[in-house]
């Protein structure tokens, strides 16, 4: 279902999708099936997103990203895909960030660019990803650490 409220320009999305009001989808993106696409979110042209993912509200997912199945991206995630950006100038290539399969990122996490964030790991709402995170781990914090709980 695509909302009649959004701008859907590509032809690449998977049956099941939804995509909800306000949000912007470029030409060239590729979405997979059963996805949802919440309110005000912006996908960009270089963008692959997987099977059964969730993008909550106010997410821009921009070129350079790729979002593989089942993962979760909590509300006002903040994807960046150039590390020292500067107005009007470009880089030749945008740094690529991939959050793997069955990951979540946790509401209003920043995840700087060139980042991968591992299988099924988990980044805590609010955490500044500066490093690649390691599959089935869960990281807090800025610069988000590995949450490691006492066993007392
Ligand atoms: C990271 C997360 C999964 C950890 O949950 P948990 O394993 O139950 O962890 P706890 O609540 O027991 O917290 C453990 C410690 O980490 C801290 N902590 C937990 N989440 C944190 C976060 N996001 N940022 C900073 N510190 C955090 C707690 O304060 C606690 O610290 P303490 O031991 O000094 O008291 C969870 O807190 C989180 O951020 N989930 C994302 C929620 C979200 O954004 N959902 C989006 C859908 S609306």
């Amino acid at each position: 279902m695509i909302h009649k409220l959004s701008d859907v320009q590509s032809n690449n999305i998977g049956e099941g999708t939804y995509v909800w009001q306000f949000s912007v989808v470029l030409k060239n993106a590729i979405i997979g099936k059963n996805c949802n696409v919440n309110a005000h979110c912006f996908i960009e042209n270089d963008v692959i997103i997987g099977d059964n993912v969730t993008v909550k509200c106010g997410v821009y997912v921009w070129d350079g990203i790729t979002i593989e199945d089942n993962v979760f991206i909590g509300p006002n995630v903040t994807f960046t895909n150039d590390k020292t950006p500067k107005s009007k100038q470009y880089p030749e290539e945008f740094l690529r960030t991939i959050i793997k399969k069955g990951a979540s990122i946790g509401a209003g996490a920043v995840i700087l660019p060139g980042i991968t964030i591992g299988e099924n790991a988990m980044v805590g709402a609010g955490s500044v990803v500066t490093k690649d995170v390691p599959a089935n781990t869960t990281v807090i914090g800025n610069p988000a650490r590995e949450l490691i709980k006492d066993k007392k």
